[in-house]
């Protein structure tokens, strides 16, 4: 599937609730989303069959977001189904990690290939902070989980804030005696949280990935560390970030740009909305409603519905960062 800047579009991150058992400051008010209802978001059957259509047209690897995507019941009968569909080669979920000692192995039974971890501090205290209900240990847990049970990779992302002070190296060390894969991502201003800034967080709060490449470089080195290099093997993903490694580290460091990079041009995603709202691009408010087809439509029509929308991904973004919907609604 080729959209009409030639670029190949095979990754679909589907968004399967706005609810989480978080209530990160930056992403939702402290009293939660007022959730959608019951009848405004797909059913699993008829997200199945959207993956099915869109497998068809050339879609190869899958995201479940949220919201948290394991408080969708069930996300494990999902995976199990869009993981044996034909063409998918890849199926993986982006989560706060809370919920995966007790379902890791569940979903890795099911299929699910791999995870990406949310957590944005190491200091107990600032992630209960962040998350307003969260406890660190439970995160940490989670990410035990997801090794011991075989998922691979196991990335964990980290949103950079300037005024959180975050211990970067303490989380780039991480990637050393594990195999795991520590992503640094610039928080971008999205939805109602940075509109009425909620968090307290401004464009002065944006740490660019290369500041912050050269900040964990200098702190490494003056720890007696060799510093970041290129990493010599990138983890496996559809994502655009860009990887260093430490030497003889399990795993790697790697930095999302959204906004010193642009990476538009190598952008090969779509997005779904857990109310049916296929997004062509993360920043534009533009969506089309793929719920009405899937409803009363052949696949003929939610075929349609889901080409318009690839036929409408924007050559990039034009500097505008922000949506009307919250995070949580778009699943990142
Ligand atoms: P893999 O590389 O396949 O592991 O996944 P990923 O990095 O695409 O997924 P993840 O859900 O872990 O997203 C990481 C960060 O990248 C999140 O902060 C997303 O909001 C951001 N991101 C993902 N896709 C886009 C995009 O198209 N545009 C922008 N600006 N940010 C994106
Ligand atoms: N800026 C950057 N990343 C964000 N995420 C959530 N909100 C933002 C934001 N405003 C991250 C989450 C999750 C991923 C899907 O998106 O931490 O890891
Ligand atoms: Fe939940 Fe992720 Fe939003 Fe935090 S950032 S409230 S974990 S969806």
């Amino acid at each position: 599937m080729k959209d009409s800047h030639g670029r190949v579009i095979d990754y679909l991150r589907i968004s399967l609730t706005d609810r989480c058992n978080f209530r990160c400051i930056y992403c939702m008010p402290e009293e939660g989303v007022c959730p959608m209802s019951h009848d405004e978001i797909l059913s699993l059957e008829e997200i199945e069959r959207l993956v099915a259509i869109a497998a068809a047209h050339g879609i190869k690897s899958v995201r479940l977001t949220g919201g948290e995507p394991l408080v969708r019941k069930g996300v494990e009968d999902l995976v199990a189904s869009i993981t044996k569909m034909e063409g998918i080669e890849n199926v993986s979920m982006t989560t706060n990690g809370v919920l995966l000692p007790k379902m890791a192995d569940d979903l890795k039974r099911a299929g699910l290939n791999r995870v990406n971890i949310s957590l944005d501090t190491l200091d107990p205290q600032q992630f209960q902070e962040i998350t307003r209900v969260g406890k660190l240990e439970d995160t940490l847990a989670g990410i035990d989980a997801a090794l011991e049970v075989g998922f691979s990779p196991v990335k964990v992302n980290a949103v950079t804030v300037r005024r959180l002070d975050q211990d970067f190296l303490g989380f780039a060390k991480l990637s050393i005696p594990r195999p795991l894969h520590v992503r640094f991502i610039e928080y971008m201003p999205i939805g109602q949280e940075a509109a009425d800034g909620l968090a307290g967080w401004g464009k002065e709060d944006v740490i660019s990935s290369k500041e912050l490449l050269d900040r964990i470089n200098a702190d490494a080195v003056a720890a007696g560390m060799e510093p970041l290099m290129p990493a010599d093997k990138n983890p496996l993903g559809w994502g655009p970030a860009k990887y260093m490694a430490f030497p003889d580290a399990q795993g790697t460091v790697g930095f999302i740009s959204p906004l010193s990079r642009h990476f538009c041009g190598e952008c090969n995603r779509l997005r779904l909305t857990a109310d049916g709202k296929i997004r062509p691009c993360l920043f534009s408010d533009t969506e089309y409603d793929v719920r009405a087809a899937l409803r009363g439509g052949t696949d003929e029509e939610v075929s349609q519905v889901l080409l318009e929308a690839l036929g409408a991904k924007p050559d990039e973004h034009h500097d505008k960062v922000g949506t009307e919907r919250n995070m949580s609604a778009i699943g990142g």
